[in-house]
């Protein structure tokens, strides 16, 4: 008798805007046949491009406009009510550009994963290329990282590194450390739903008993 197929793992993708990442991950998704499915595309506003891209695909979609709520929790509240009408292993923020309240997050504790445009620690919050260029560090990249209450904070699953370039703009940095997040979200979410991470009793990840991986850019 064949073995019977590994579970089929919920992902709801949390997107702002254009959604790049959030398409490398349903491209990986369906490519690479994950024991997964992508189950929503939901958006912090409902004219987000993503959404259009998501839609042609056959995934349902949702958009959310935080200026229709009246408080942070209120929007985080109804955000939640949403995601688990889809019952999710895994929430993925993937260029969602809101801060979560704690009780949100503590709700998908474990379960909530992010893309970060730097190496974390380093410059969590906005503007990461500029910082990047006035510090002069020579190395930059992403971090996929699981969500704690704390901005860009986390237990790091991936990350992806890029050299810093004599005459980067933060413009020619954002492009090289966005090809590197579109090789390592899918890896990590790809581990994830094979049932590969681990996070240690010190909150490190080991993914099939290593430490967390590192992507080369270009
Ligand atoms: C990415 O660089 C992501 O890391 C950051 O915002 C950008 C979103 O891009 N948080 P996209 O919407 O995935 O194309």
């Amino acid at each position: 008798m064949p073995a019977s197929p590994p579970s089929t793992r919920r992902l709801v993708i949390l997107i702002s805007g254009r959604g790049s990442n959030m398409q490398a991950l349903v491209q990986a998704c369906r490519d690479q046949a994950w024991p997964a499915t992508v189950s929503a595309v939901i958006a912090s506003r409902p004219d987000a491009a993503g959404l259009q891209w998501a839609r042609e695909q056959g995934i349902a979609t949702q958009g959310l406009y935080h200026k229709d709520f009246p408080s942070r929790e209120a929007f985080d509240t109804q955000l939640a009510r949403e995601i688990d009408q889809y019952q999710p292993d895994y929430v993925l923020l993937a260029g969602f550009m809101r801060v979560l309240t704690p009780g949100f997050v503590n709700h998908y504790a474990g379960r909530l994963v992010n893309i970060h445009p730097s190496l974390l620690p380093m410059f969590p919050g906005l503007h990461t290329h500029a910082q990047a260029l006035a510090t002069g560090v020579r190395l930059h990249g992403c971090t996929v990282h699981f969500v704690t209450p704390v901005l860009d904070h986390g237990p790091i699953i991936a990350q992806g590194c890029v050299p810093v370039l004599g005459g980067d703009t933060p413009e020619t940095l954002a492009g090289r450390v966005l090809a590197v997040e579109h090789q390592a979200y899918p890896a990590a979410a790809r581990w994830l739903v094979e049932g590969r991470v681990r996070l240690t009793p010190d909150q490190r990840v080991e993914v099939d008993g290593e430490p967390q991986r590192l992507f080369m850019g270009a």
